[in-house]
């Protein structure tokens, strides 16, 4: 069965795409999935290349039991190829991945990872950058990607 290749986008690949792709690796790993997707995280923004993601989020998601030990890395051209499905957090990373996809078969890859908010919809369509923000943003980030990948993955392990 040929895997389903998720990579999640957000600007410095060092708060919300990294909790998106633990808290996906999860979920895959507990409905035993895990021979059928790999997941993957960047940043549209290449200064926090090497790093853990930053010990807020680090400390808000071990409360959660999600270990994050991702190395944030710029997205590249070749993402565009190698991956199946392209996840902006918000309408910035979708905008940024739009003008990087060279042909109408990426574009089609991208998708928002606010249509996939079911709970928290009525309070977010997209899920607002953390870093400024305090103690809330960080838990609040973490309560929309928990509810998305939820349905994200329902999404993607039923058409295929
Ligand atoms: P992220 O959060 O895009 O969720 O990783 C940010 C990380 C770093 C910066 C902004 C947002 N920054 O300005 O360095």
């Amino acid at each position: 069965m040929k895997k389903i290749k998720i990579l999640f986008v957000c600007l410095g690949n060092i708060c919300r795409s990294p909790a998106a792709q633990g808290v996906m690796q999860r979920l895959v790993d507990e409905r035993g999935l895990g021979k059928q997707f790999e997941i993957d995280s960047a940043g549209t923004y290449s200064g926090h290349r090497g790093q853990l993601p930053d010990p807020r989020m680090r400390r808000h998601a071990s409360r959660r039991s999600y270990n994050l030990t991702h190395r944030a890395r710029p997205i590249d051209y070749s993402d565009f190829d190698y991956f199946d499905v392209i996840v902006a957090m918000d309408e910035s990373n979708r905008r940024n991945l739009m003008r990087m996809a060279g042909c109408p078969a990426h574009e089609r890859k991208i998708v928002m990872m606010g249509d996939y908010i079911v709970k928290l919809r009525a309070h977010y369509d997209y899920v607002p950058d953390p870093y400024y923000e305090g103690a809330e943003g960080f838990e609040l980030v973490l309560d929309l990607l928990e509810d998305a990948c939820s349905n994200l993955l329902n999404r993607f392990s039923t058409t295929n």
